[in-house]
């Protein structure tokens, strides 16, 4: 049996709706269940027998978090904390979900699951002490480093950039941040490719394939809503630095992750981003 933990958010929907059409026994809870009361999920993991744990909950409201740092510390590490070492004790494995937010950005070459964080806001801060949390209270874990999610369920820089495109004539887009887009269902599709190997616990990075500048997924976003009929305004997309955008807290401006580890162990193919836009467009 499974514990889907922040089945109601944009990650967590996209992996009940494939655990249910895959026919995996689990059960969903969110914000009912607060990850920060130990006392409750410790009740609610013996009421249940439970064989893995995934959680999806988090504080991600990135600039938000720089003036709500203890709301944000509760859940990203300590409620973390609390569901590791509720796994820990009912021995669960636990897959758990991180960012590219532990990295500074400031690297030139994809980042590797050994390389030193270095996260420069409060959000990422909290979401790597999570991971430590992690570590130390239930080795049998996975973390699974991800960025830029979009999806079909809750607000995502698609979402945003259909809804500008379709009321706007022009919108300008940071050309200086680079990452890679991914796609909710195919990093779903990737966690439950964890329960049919036995790899090693420890820390995984996925996105999709290829890497490219807010600027450019916007072009690309534009390109292919003009084609299905998603946009139906002529909007001009205008490049901008990040120091013309102004933002509460810095975004990495680089942080291109390397997935040798997860397709080698997993054995697994990871679509491009372009590939995935257009796929999730189309649905
Ligand atoms: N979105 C991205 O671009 C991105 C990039 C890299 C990594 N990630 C990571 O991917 C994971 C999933 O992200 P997401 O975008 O799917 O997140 P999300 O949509 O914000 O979902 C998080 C869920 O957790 C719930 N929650 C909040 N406080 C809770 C509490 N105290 N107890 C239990 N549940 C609580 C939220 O409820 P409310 O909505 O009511 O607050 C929400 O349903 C997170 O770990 C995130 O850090 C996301």
């Amino acid at each position: 049996m499974i514990w889907l933990i922040g089945n109601k958010g944009m990650l967590g929907t996209e992996l009940s709706l494939l655990l249910e059409r895959n026919r995996f026994p689990f059960v969903g809870t969110d914000r009912e269940l607060d990850i920060t009361d130990m006392a409750a999920l410790e009740n609610f993991a013996s009421a249940h027998s439970f064989d893995w744990i995934i959680n999806c909950a988090a504080y991600t409201a990135v600039d938000k978090a720089e003036d709500d740092g203890d709301v944000c510390r509760s859940l990203n590490a300590d409620g973390v904390g609390n569901i590791a070492a509720t796994a820990n004790k009912i021995k669960a494995r636990l897959i758990h979900i991180s960012t590219d937010y532990v990295f500074n950005g400031k690297g030139n070459r994809p980042y590797t699951e050994d390389d030193p964080t270095d996260p420069i806001g409060v959000y990422g801060l909290t979401k790597r002490d999570g991971e430590l949390a992690v570590l130390k209270n239930n080795p049998d874990s996975y973390i699974i480093r991800t960025a830029w999610l979009y999806g079909k369920h809750g607000n995502s820089f698609v979402h945003t950039m259909l809804k500008l495109m379709n009321e706007r004539e022009s919108i300008s887009v940071v050309n200086d941040q680079n990452g890679s887009p991914t796609w909710a269902y195919d990093l779903a599709s990737t966690v439950l490719a964890f329960f049919e190997k036995d790899v090693p616990f420890g820390i995984y990075h996925f996105t999709n394939e290829g890497s490219i500048t807010w600027f450019d997924f916007a072009k690309e976003i534009y390109s292919l809503g003009r084609k299905n009929g998603s946009v139906t305004n002529n909007c001009k997309i205008k490049s901008c630095t990040s120091a013309e955008f102004p933002a509460k807290v810095a975004r990495p401006a680089y942080s291109v992750l390397d997935k040798s580890k997860i397709k080698t162990a997993l054995g697994i193919t990871i679509p491009p981003w372009d590939e995935s836009l257009r796929k999730f467009l189309e649905a």
